[in-house]
This record gives C-alpha cells, structure tokens and sequence, in this order.
C-alpha cells in the first residue's frame, strides 16, 4: 500500500502547490452544480475551498460528497492548486473523502448563511465558535493577550497570580459576588487582583497579575460582563503621572502588535484599522474639571461631582483621535484606596484611559494611598471590615511608598479593537445578568 498522502494544516497550503495532501476538519458549505460539487472545508486555522468532479473520482466518492451535511467531520484527500479567487489562496481536487461523523439531516447544524437573531446566536453559542468571524475575534483576542503578556514581561514586570476566593471587597461592596465559604461564612469572587499587586510590587517592584474578575453587574449594558479579564500591572515608587506614561506605551504597543499580527482577521471583521493606526503617542490628557467643562459645553446637563456615563465616555472621546487619559476625580466616585492630590485633596488621584471611536473606558487605575493614618480613615468611611484589610494596612506600616498601577479590560479592549457593539462576543462564553448558557 502506498505511503499515504501528508496531513496537512489549511494554514500551511503555500508550501504543498500542486501536491496531494490530506486535511482533517469539518464541512463549512457545499454548493452542487450538476456534475461538480464545491465543498468549504475548514480545518480550524482556516477555510479551503474543494472541487468533486463526478468524472474524476469513484461514484462512492461524489455520492457521499454529495449528501455531505454542514459540519460534518471529514477527513479529505485531495491535490493542492493555487487559484486566486478561493479564500486562502488555494483550492483543492477533492480525490478521497473519509467522514468521520456524518451530522444527520434530519437534526441539521442550527446556524446556516441566513441571518439569525443575537438571542439564538448566544444560545448556540458552542456551536457559533465555528463561524468565521467568530474565529477572527478569538484569534485577535489571543493575539492581544499575547501582547500584553510580551509588554509586561519584556519591561521589567514579574508576572504573580493574585486569588479568585477573597474576603473582602476591592471595588465597593455593590458587585460583589457572596459564596458560602466552609467556617468564614463567606468568600467574594475577585473584583480585581489590585490589593494584592500593592503587596507583591512592594515585594519585587514591577508586577501584574492577569485573570478572571468577577462584578456583580446588575446593569444591562453593552460593555459590563460579571465575569472578565483583568491584566493589572502595579509599581512600587511610581505615581500618577508614571501610571499615565505606563498605560499610553503600553496601549500603543499592544495595538500596534494586534494590528501587524492580525490584519487578516481585522479584514474579516471588515475593521477599518486607520482609526487604529492613529493610537500613537502622546495622548491627550485632560483634568476631570476639564472633561465636565467639555461635556457642558456639548449641551450635556452634568453636574461636576457625578460619574460619567457611557453617553459621557463616547461625547469626551469624539474629541480625539487617540485614547484620552481622563485624571483627578471628585474623591466620592472612587474607590477607598486612591490618594488625594495634595493641592486639592477633594480630587483622587484616578486615571481613566478612554478608548476613541465611543469604545469608553478601557483602563482604569492611579495613585494608591501609602499613608497609614488615612488608610485608616478610608476604610471606615467606606464602612469596610478593619479586620478584612489588616494586611493591606501593613503594606503602610514597613517601607510605604507612593505606588500606582491600573487594569486593563481585555473584554473592552478586544470589543475596540474589532470594532464590535457588544463586548458579549470578545469572549467564548460570556457572562452576563441574564446570561449564564452555555
Ligand atoms: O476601573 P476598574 O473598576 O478598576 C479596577 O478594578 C482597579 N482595581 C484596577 C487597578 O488599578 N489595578 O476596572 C478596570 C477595567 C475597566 O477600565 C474596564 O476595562 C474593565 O476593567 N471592566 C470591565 N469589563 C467588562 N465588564 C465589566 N463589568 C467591567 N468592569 C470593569
Ligand atoms: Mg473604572
């Protein structure tokens, strides 16, 4: 018996002109035409484009062909040929088809061509993975996480894991997420690793931490999942102008990278990447004060003091070309462990990056209090446990330093990135107030 032909990887078919290969993966689409059948395979890194003509191949071959269903799982054996017009530059002289798991026509796969609501897309969320637009998002995803791996790693940052099970509260207690913890009572699902960097960066100076956060977001909107992730760098002996310099070279790098390693998949997505190749340095930076004085003068009844919303996010980003850095907030719409600017202690020292385009904030972090007095202080103004945050307080009590970090939604980034609506498909499973299937 004769060897049989290579197994092949559809992503690799430059290097296989004019030769017979073998491809694993499943049926995409299937258009017949007499005689000639057109089969989409694709095989998970892209989509090949076949030809069965009934004259070239065994009668068994074209009819199983033929009553191929979508997304059944095949293994082909074929001839490579370039051709321009087929997607990925190459089409195949289907010779051989081997299927493993025929899908049967009566319970045939849920999602066609035509056009399916949001609703039923999530529902069948397991089985819309396979489109290709979804495969576009997820690799940009992974190219971005790569990147921002890259970007800490090569600039001095040690990568430590911080815990999911915690005791207390980081981003006040409304989004919190109780579960019944053995003899605790109860345990709360991370809303960000930020405490716990404050006391590995004053162990090894740069750090981040990089995993699953969890909010209890009971708003219904199209940038809150109750479960996202969070890469939060933290630096010892760094203040809020440093966090600034550090969230602009890291956007900058991290995009540049997504935009020079996926440019196929932003094609996909049909992206227009100019507006993402304007992200460069520097970035505009503007006061709170400031931004209310802009939306004010937008006609927007704002009254300095409130938070933004994500109508006020996309009215102050409209400005700019590039994200803008939005610093020093009223001290009552922030977190309890923000330092005061000493000129105006009413103000923390907060930075907000927002991402152009009405993306809205992407980054949120600043200057953390290194006093222990007012730490103190904070913590029972906030109404939080003394007890929970001892440790926390120690980090003031042996060599406080001023210190500053920020965290970066890679949900909201990868929403930007790809231009999305809706943060929901920046994930493979998102989780959401009325969404936890599948
Ligand atoms: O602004 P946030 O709440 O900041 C913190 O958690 C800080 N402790 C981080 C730090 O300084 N280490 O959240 C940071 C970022 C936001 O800018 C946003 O991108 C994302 O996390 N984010 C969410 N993304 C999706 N769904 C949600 N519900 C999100 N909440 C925050
Ligand atoms: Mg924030």
């Amino acid at each position: 018996m004769a060897d049989a032909p290579p197994l092949i990887h559809i992503d690799r078919a430059s290097g296989f002109d004019g030769q017979t290969v073998r491809l694993r993966g499943w049926l995409h689409n299937l258009r017949r035409s007499g005689k000639i059948l057109f089969p989409t395979f694709r095989d998970g890194t892209g989509f090949m484009q076949g030809v069965v003509v009934k004259a070239a191949v065994a009668p068994e071959t074209f009819e199983s062909c033929r009553h191929l269903t979508h997304e059944s799982s095949v293994e082909v054996t074929g001839e490579l040929h370039k051709e321009d017009r087929a997607p990925g530059g190459f089409e195949m002289e289907v010779s051989d088809i081997r299927i493993l798991q025929q899908v049967s026509a009566e319970d045939p796969f849920p999602i066609t061509p035509k056009e399916h609501g949001v609703d039923f897309l999530m529902n069948q969320r397991h089985l819309w993975l396979r489109s290709r637009r979804q495969h576009a998002i997820l690799r940009v995803r992974h190219e971005l996480i790569r990147a921002v791996r890259d970007y800490f790693d090569n600039n001095g940052f040690t990568l430590v894991d911080t815990p999911i099970l915690t005791p207390a509260a980081c981003e006040g207690t409304t989004t919190l997420f109780e579960i019944p913890y053995f003899d605790y009572g109860s345990a709360y699902l991370t809303q960000s690793g930020q405490l716990y960097n404050e006391a590995t960066a004053a162990a090894l100076g740069k750090t981040y931490c990089f995993g699953p956060t969890f909010r209890a977001e009971k708003s219904k909107t199209r940038r809150h999942l109750t479960e996202f992730w969070m890469v939060e760098p933290e630096m010892a002996y760094a203040t809020i102008d440093d966090v600034m310099d550090l969230a602009e070279d890291f956007l900058v790098s991290v995009i540049q990278r997504v935009l020079q390693e996926r440019a196929s998949e932003l094609k996909t997505l049909e992206r227009d990447t100019s507006q993402l190749e304007k992200v460069v340095k520097p970035f505009p930076r503007i006061s709170y004060d400031d931004a209310v004085e802009r939306l004010k003068e937008k006609g927007v009844a704002f009254e300095w003091g409130g938070d933004f919303g994500g109508t006020d996010e996309t009215l102050l980003s409209e400005d700019f070309d590039q994200p803008v850095i939005v610093h020093r907030f009223p001290m009552a719409i922030k977190a309890f462990y923000m330092q005061p600017d000493e000129e105006r202690p009413e103000l923390a020292l907060g930075v907000d990056v927002l991402a152009p385009e009405g993306y809205g904030e992407v980054i949120g972090g600043g200057q953390r209090i290194h006093d222990y007095e007012l730490l103190v202080k904070r913590l029972e103004e906030h109404h939080l446990p003394r007890e929970a945050f001892e440790w926390y307080l120690d980090l003031r009590k042996y060599g406080s330093v001023p210190h500053s970090g920020f965290g970066l939604g890679i949900e909201r980034c990868v929403g930007w990135i790809c231009g999305l609506e809706h943060v929901r498909e920046t994930i493979a499973f998102p989780r959401m107030l009325y969404r936890m299937h599948p």
